[in-house]
Order: structure tokens, then sequence, then C-alpha cells
């Protein structure tokens, strides 16, 4: 057992931490579990230190560097855990996002990289390392219901399907990255934008579409993974934080404070029997198809 840490403490890991949401999530956590350790999720080091030190180097938190959407990354970051921490691990909250209003398909491929591809490496690569009652969140948007409600019947039919895989989910995706690929309007293949009132198009339908994914992951994974982590009792949810000024939206005006957003994902942290698979906000069900 290593020194640094112990087999009592819970290990918790908060990704995109160093800003925003996840690092009032960090926040409330370092006060919240006084004798367990958070790990401060960064993809730079240096905004990870910062971040430390805004919370006033609390000794129960540690910044772990990791881009989510680097499988060698992640890969890294696993060492890390093994290797000072003993591969122990009991909350994960993939809370990275970006969204990015351009149409080309380098957008589309890198909201797709961090936001869902992101969850779903880290999943596969983290969930091993669970722990009896282990939860993971996967922080999604309600613009991912919006998303499902705005596609053509054929496809919201697909994704609906309890029985889909992941491979099959990946495909839904394959066939809009090809469109937009082959500079097809992504309505030729099901996928139609959000209208947002600020007209961010493109930003609503890739960043949209990515959480559409994160929603159906967590369905999926939930319930691959009643089987496989049974003994374990593993709950994985989604959850929308709500719309939060932060850097993701330019700080919206109007819009509630990151500490809220916080809130909404620890209840899914914290929230005892929570039914698994579902999707919340502030500790209510959200549809999978909503407005
Ligand atoms: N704000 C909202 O209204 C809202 C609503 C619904 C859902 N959400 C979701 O809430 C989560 C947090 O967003 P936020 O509003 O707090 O945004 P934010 O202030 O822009 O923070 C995003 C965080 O994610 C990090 N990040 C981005 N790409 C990453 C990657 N590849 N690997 C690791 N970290 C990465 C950023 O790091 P850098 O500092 O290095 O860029 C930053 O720490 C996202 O999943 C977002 O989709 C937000």
């Amino acid at each position: 057992m290593s020194s640094k840490q112990q087999s009592h403490q819970r290990v918790f890991v908060v990704t995109g931490a160093n800003k925003g949401i996840g690092y009032e999530v960090v926040k409330k956590l370092s006060t919240n579990q006084p004798n367990d350790l958070i790990l401060l999720g960064s993809r730079d080091q240096k905004r990870g230190e910062e971040a430390l030190v805004q919370l006033g180097s609390p000794s129960n938190v540690k910044v772990l560097v990791l881009d989510t959407s680097s499988k060698k990354s992640i890969e890294q970051a696993k060492e890390e855990l093994q290797n000072k921490y003993d591969g122990h691990l009991d909350v994960l909250i993939n809370n990275a996002g970006i969204g990015i209003n351009d149409p080309s398909l380098k957008a589309l491929k890198d909201t797709f990289d961090t936001n869902f591809y992101g969850v779903k490496h880290m999943n596969d690569t983290m969930s091993p390392m669970l722990r009896d009652n282990g939860r993971i969140v996967n922080v999604s948007s309600g613009l991912g219901a919006m998303t499902m409600k705005e596609c053509s019947q054929d496809l919201k039919t697909k994704f609906l399907n309890p029985d889909i895989t992941d491979s099959q989910l990946e495909q839904l995706f394959a066939e809009l990255f090809k469109a937009v690929e082959e500079e097809k309007d992504p309505a030729t293949v099901g996928f139609n934008p959000v209208i947002l009132p600020s007209s961010d198009d493109y930003f609503a339908l890739y960043y949209g579409a990515s959480k559409l994914g994160v929603n159906t992951l967590t369905r999926i994974e939930a319930r691959d993974w009643e089987k496989k982590y049974s003994a374990k009792n593993v709950i994985i949810s989604a959850v929308c934080p709500g719309f939060c000024a932060t850097d993701l939206n330019g700080n919206a005006q109007g819009a509630r404070s990151a500490e809220l957003g916080a809130d909404s994902i620890l209840h899914a942290v914290y929230t005892e029997n929570l039914e698994n698979g579902q999707f919340w906000r502030d500790g209510s069900h959200l549809p999978f198809e909503s407005k």
C-alpha cells in the first residue's frame, strides 16, 4: 500500500476541473470529503496547478494531468492512479467538454473527441478500477435531449432502441461524419440542429449530437455493466448541470452560477439508491428526448 493513499480513502476524479463547473465540483468535494482524495483533472499542468492554488491548496486535492481527447493521456492518467494511488477509484466525473460553432469536419471531430469519445475511452479505461458502490457521472446537456427531438424518426428509433450497442451508436455518428466530410446537409442523414436564440447552429448540432451520444452511451453502459460489475453496485448517470455562466458560452448573461451546476452533478454522486442509467438535472429525471 502506498504511503500516499490509504485504502479507506475514497478516490474521486473530476475531468476538466481547472475552471468552470468542474472546478466548483472539486471545490465542493474538497470540503465535503476532507478525508478523501480528490483528483483535479486538467489537460494543462500549469492551469491545473493554478486552480489548486486558487482553491487554497487543500491537502486532499491533487492535480491529475489528463487530456480526455487523447487515449495516450488517459492511459498515462490510469498509470498514475495505479502507481500513486493504488489503482483505486470510487467516483469518476466526466466533466471535460467543449463546443465549437464552426461547420468544419475538424470542429465536429474535435467536439466528439472530447465530449463523446473522451467519455467512452475514460469509462473503458477507468471503470475496471472502480470499487464497490462506485459511481460514474457523465456530464451531459439538455441539448442532447433536444437534439434527439430534432432527429428524423428513423434515427430516433435507432438511438432509443433499448438493445443498441456502442458500435451501433458509433455507426450512427459515422453517418454524420461522412455527411459533413462530403459537405452534405447533416439533415440528409437525419441530424437537424436545435435552433438556439444565439443562432450558433453548428455549436448546437455538433455539441448537441455529442451529448446525445453521451446520454445514449450512459444507457448502454448501465445496461451492460449491470452484468459485468453486478457484484459491485456501480451506478452510472448522465447529468445536465443546467445553463451556467462559464467560458463555454462566453459567460452568458442571465445564466445560473457554475456552483449550482456543480450541485446538479453532485446529486448523482450523493443520492442513495439512485436509479441506474438515467439522465438528471438538479436531482430530477430528464427525458432522453425533450424540447
Ligand atoms: N455551462 C453550461 O451552460 C453547460 C450546460 C450544459 C452542460 N455543460 C457541460 O458542463 C461541462 C463543463 O463545462 P463548463 O461550462 O464548465 O465549461 P468551461 O468553463 O469551458 O470548462 C470546460 C473544462 O473542460 C476542460 N477541457 C476541455 N477539453 C478538454 C480535454 N480534451 N481534456 C481535458 N479537459 C478538457 C477545459 O480545460 P481548459 O481550461 O484546458 O480549456 C475546462 O477545464 C461540459 O461537459 C459541458 O458540456 C455546460
